[in-house]
């Protein structure tokens, strides 16, 4: 949440940072603001989207600049608020993501020694501290700053005395610096400043970061020089157009079928056991995540129940870090238990949270995450990495879909490995997953008939979507697809559950979606369809290729691909994505960037 960047070099810097910054917008849109140095500092920033600021922008020839995208903790959405903000006398101006837990009391001090605040954001403080500490070293001053504050936090400075110089310290929330040629870059992602450069340093927690145009330093807390490593991540194709289409949101979902294809080299054919260090007998599992990653993590269950016997748990990251211990089997340490996290851009503060928890418990982790190079990346025993590229567009839809994937994956490799699966299988497993793009891409091709479904809900104060078993989890993933993005009240149900209370909510103006694959349980979702039929709501069913019933018993009806019930979860999904996608636009809602949301949520 926030996003920084930051550039020094020999260009002009407000154009470069400017683009970058717009693409750290999922990361916060309250609020936005830029610093440069023009022979002074020079600051502009402005409540709402980055086009507010940049619309009151001038020409600049600043080789410096430091900017900011907000998501409000401390203080509404404002002009005041925004970042950066500055000392009085306009001597340095800081960018800050993250929160400063002891501000009041540093703000009452600076209060005491005469400070005057202009805003309500608890990041103020950290330039009049910085000034205060100042005496002609901007590294000195901002290691003494990080004596007082407590927090997590980056934040990035400059000085009025130095037209090329940022120093940027981190603690919990992302920093990565880019290596260009006699230019330097910061930013909260490597995706902000990919154009710019592939050579990374990820500096760890603490570690004073000073960047000019043609030098980094990295120092301890005693201002020692250290020695760090430059990464060179893959370059990804640049997402910053919307490519024809209206929305991140569509063109995301319409990426599904690459987003899969590119993913599954890595977890097809890499032996990926190996390398994830799973190399003795599984005991038990658990799976936690957040939000749509939660949903993906309830889907890998199945599938890893289903192929391999190993019981998995699920849980929500911010639950699980306050549950009891994570146990092996028989509640034993008997044998070493696994912890898989999920989290598309591995800095959610919660799932990073529960990973630490985990490590502490003596648990193997692993990350399935899309942010090569991420938080979570880095405190993990091993990772798989999703290729879907980057994703805009804060409700999660491609990233979702290549963590089903991955599990499915990881389903596989443990089945073969734990020999409940033998070679022939296997492979027909591995070829099943690969016709998952195709299957993807029939529904994208038949997208208008979802769009028709539109009208049927656009009037809705509550949509109820249900299924059972492996698509329990796809119920839960419509109905927050829904919510977050047209600002209808939807619930996920298992099937069975209406009957013990939501049945008394259903009428003829609550729509129910109804997920019907011909698995074990179609028989008992068909009768929950009449069920529902009977208290009059209408019901919108989602069902497999050549089914006479559903169209018979359903108000209105969609169907998928022919596919395998247990790979479902795929079309099934992009159903659920468009379908919401279309009510949204119906509704005239900012599909991109709903309202009260970020898409990196780096508070617990
Ligand atoms: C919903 C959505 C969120 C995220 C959640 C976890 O569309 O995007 O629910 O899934 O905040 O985020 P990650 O996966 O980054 O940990």
């Amino acid at each position: 949440m926030c996003g920084i960047v930051g550039y020094t070099g020999g260009q002009p810097a407000q154009e470069i940072v400017l683009e970058s910054l717009k693409k750290l917008e999922y990361r916060g849109y309250d609020s936005s603001g830029i610093a440069m140095h023009e022979g002074k500092l020079v600051i502009c920033k402005k409540e709402g989207p980055i086009a507010n600021m940049e619309a009151e922008l001038t020409e600049s020839k600043s080789t410096l600049a430091i900017a900011h995208t907000r998501w409000a903790t401390h203080g509404a959405p404002s002009d005041v608020n925004a970042h950066p903000h500055s000392d009085e006398e306009i001597s340095i101006a800081v960018v800050h993501n993250g929160t400063i837990d002891n501000y009041l009391e540093i703000r009452e001090s600076l209060e005491a020694e005469g400070h005057n605040f202009r805003s309500d954001s608890d990041s103020e403080i950290l330039p009049l501290l910085i000034s205060k500490y100042y005496s002609g070293n901007l590294v000195e001053a901002v290691n003494k700053t990080l004596d007082v504050i407590r927090g997590i936090f980056t934040i990035a400075a400059i000085h009025k005395d130095n037209p090329d110089e940022i120093v940027a310290v981190r603690n919990e929330t992302p920093l990565v610096i880019g290596l260009g040629n006699s230019e330097n870059f910061i930013s909260s992602d490597i995706y902000a400043i990919l154009k710019y450069t592939q050579e990374m340093i990820y500096p760890e927690d603490y570690q004073i970061v000073r960047v000019t145009s043609d030098k980094v330093e990295v120092l301890d807390r005693d201002l020692n020089l250290l020695d760090y490593n430059v990464e060179t991540v893959e370059k990804y194709t640049e997402v910053a157009e919307k490519g024809g289409f209206e929305h991140y949101m569509l063109k995301e979902i319409f990426e599904q079928p690459k987003a899969l294809q590119d993913s599954l080299t890595e977890l097809l054919v890499e032996s990926p056991l190996e390398r994830l260090g799973l190399n003795w007998k599984i005991g038990s599992m658990s799976i936690v995540a957040c939000g749509t990653s939660y949903h993906a993590g309830l889907v890998g269950k199945y599938v890893i129940e289903q192929l391999t016997a190993i019981p998995v748990s699920v849980s929500y990251s911010s639950e699980f870090r306050y549950a009891a211990p994570v146990q092996g089997v028989g509640g034993l340490l008997s044998s070493r238990p696994l912890v898989i996290l999920i989290s598309q851009s591995g800095e959610t503060a919660d799932t990073l949270a529960a990973a630490r928890a985990a490590k502490q418990q003596g648990c193997h982790t692993i990350a399935i995450c899309n942010v090569p190079g991420s938080r979570i990346t880095r405190e993990v025993d091993g990772v798989i990495i999703t290729k879907s590229g980057q994703e805009i567009g804060v409700a999660a839809t491609k990233t979702f879909m290549t963590q089903m994937q991955a599990l499915y994956a990881l389903a596989v490799n443990l089945a073969f490995n734990s020999g409940s699966l033998d070679h022939p299988q296997t492979k027909l497993w591995e070829s099943e997953i690969r016709k998952i793009p195709s299957k993807v891409s029939q529904v994208l091709n038949n997208c208008e008939s979802i769009r028709d479904l539109v009208p049927h809900f656009v009037k809705a104060k509550s949509v109820f979507f249900i299924g059972r078993n492996i698509n329990y989890p796809l119920a839960l993933e419509g109905a927050l697809k829904l919510k977050e993005i047209s600002y209808i009240h939807a619930e996920g149900y298992p099937a069975g559950e209406l009957k013990h209370g939501p049945l008394a909510l259903l009428s003829k103006d609550t729509p129910v979606v109804a997920i019907a694959v011909q698995d074990h349980t179609y028989s008992k979702l068909i009768s929950n369809i009449e069920e529902i039929s009977a208290r009059k709501a209408p019901v919108i069913t989602v069902a497999q290729k050549g089914d006479q019933l559903v169209p018979k018993i359903s108000d209105h009806f969609f169907e998928l691909p022919d596919i395998d019930p247990v790979l479902s979860p795929f079309p099934v999904a992009v159903f659920l994505q468009l379908l919401s996608y279309y009510i949204a636009h119906e509704l005239g809602t900012e599909i991109d960037k709903p309202r009260n949301l970020a898409k990196s949520v780096t508070v617990e």
